[in-house]
């Protein structure tokens, strides 16, 4: 399915889904082959961009005229951005203009955007005359490396994140990295913990690798192609072996159950990004692997130590309003973390780790520790 490319630096991962497998295409312009890539994958097709008002102040005109240049029929779809158009009214918006812009069955949706877009856009084209094919154009580094590969989309419920959704596969992903020059920097970053996510549970070279390159990579330049493609092969491998989130994929979640106990403790808002909730959860969790004894504490501070360098934050005193109500409360985020679906019969599972690059699932943990875990760190951060 890969087509053939002008330039010769793009890398193709695939996600080897059996019947659903989809090429991740990743390089710096890429965007420029979409109409050709489109054309290619399905002949004839009309198509439909979806995108946020600033992701469409900077790139659509770039992406239409790449469909222009193919002689590929296409409409917009713009949409207010941020977390908040994760919404019913916001899906309803996309569906009937979907169905004024006639996308049928054989046509295809293109998601351009962050994670939301991805999201929404994503489930929108699932419930679509029951399903229409969609391809990710991802343009934010959490989008790149995580969101747009696997399948996972919806919405919000106004009772919580990601409530009502569908499994629902792209057939292709163009993550183009000159995109990303655009973004803002903290909006790079909070990207940067997930990608780093996928050194410290399952790929400790890859971590060392970002520790000796973490500037490159924000630079822009091939580090930053690589650094992505490395993150996709990792989710598209485990998203390969385990698509529904039965056993495997559950890793991912590394530093997850910590990071949405404190989005949530922080309301969702712009204290917190959930890339930089990811970067203090993931330390936290080395940091309570150390203290079950399961790696040395030079271990969790090497992880800590990386990603105060790229500037991320890394406890929960960096959290804006830290002293505020809810988050300087061992209690208030044990109450948090019971919301997450991952806490089952009084038990939390989290993902632990047994070295740098390997992470596993502990099913049974005593909240009473992870409290009083939560509280020595509340206390003195150490
Ligand atoms: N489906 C999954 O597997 C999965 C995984 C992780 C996260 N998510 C979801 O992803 C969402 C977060 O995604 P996000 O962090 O990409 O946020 P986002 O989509 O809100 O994008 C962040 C901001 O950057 C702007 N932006 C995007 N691309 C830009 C560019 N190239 N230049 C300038 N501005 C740009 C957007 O308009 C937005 O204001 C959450 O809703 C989360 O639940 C989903
Ligand atoms: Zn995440």
């Amino acid at each position: 399915m890969t087509v053939p490319l002008k330039r010769s630096d793009s890398v193709v991962v695939e996600v080897a889904l059996p019947d659903r497998a989809y090429d991740i295409v990743i390089g710096r312009d890429v965007l420029g082959s979409l109409g050709v890539r489109l054309a290619a994958l399905r002949p004839g097709a009309r198509t439909a961009i979806v995108t946020d008002r600033s992701v469409a102040r900077h790139w659509l005109e770039k992406a239409e005229a790449a469909l222009a240049q193919a002689g590929v029929a296409t409409s917009r779809v713009i949409v207010e951005e941020g977390e908040s158009s994760k919404s019913y009214a916001t899906l309803e918006q996309i569906s009937e203009a979907l169905i004024a812009a006639r996308i049928e069955r054989n046509d295809l949706v293109v998601a351009l955007g962050g994670g939301v877009v991805g999201d929404l856009v994503g489930f929108a084209a699932a419930i679509l005359r029951r399903g229409v094919d969609f391809v990710q154009v991802p343009t934010t580094l959490l989008a790149q490396v995580d969101s747009s590969v696997g399948g996972k989309t919806g919405i919000n419920s106004p009772q919580g994140k990601n409530l009502i959704g569908a499994f629902h596969q792209p057939v292709l992903v163009v993550a183009d990295t000159a995109v990303l020059d655009t973004l803002p920097a903290r909006q790079f970053r909070a990207g940067y913990a997930e990608m780093a996510k996928y050194g410290v549970l399952g790929d400790a070279a890859f971590f060392g690798w970002l520790e000796a390159n973490h500037a490159e990579i924000f630079k822009g330049g091939t580090a930053r192609e690589h650094a992505i493609a490395i993150s996709c092969r990792a989710k598209a491998a485990i998203v390969a072996r385990d698509e529904r989130e039965t056993g495997d994929r559950a890793l991912l979640n590394l530093g997850h159950t910590f990071g949405h106990a404190l989005e949530a403790a922080t309301g969702f808002s712009d204290r917190l990004f959930h890339g930089e909730g990811v970067a203090i959860g993931m330390v936290l969790a080395a940091e309570f692997s150390a203290t079950l004894g399961m790696i040395p504490q030079a271990e969790a501070a090497r992880v800590k130590r990386h990603l105060a360098e790229v500037g991320l934050p890394t406890q929960l005193q960096d959290v804006a309003g830290f002293a505020q109500e809810g988050l300087a409360d061992a209690d208030a985020l044990m109450a948090l973390m019971a919301q997450d679906k991952k806490v089952r019969r009084g038990q939390v599972t989290l993902i632990l780790l047994e070295a740098i690059g390997r992470a596993v699932i502990a099913r049974n943990v005593e909240p009473a520790t992870v409290r009083d875990f939560l509280q020595r760190k509340l206390a003195n951060g150490k």
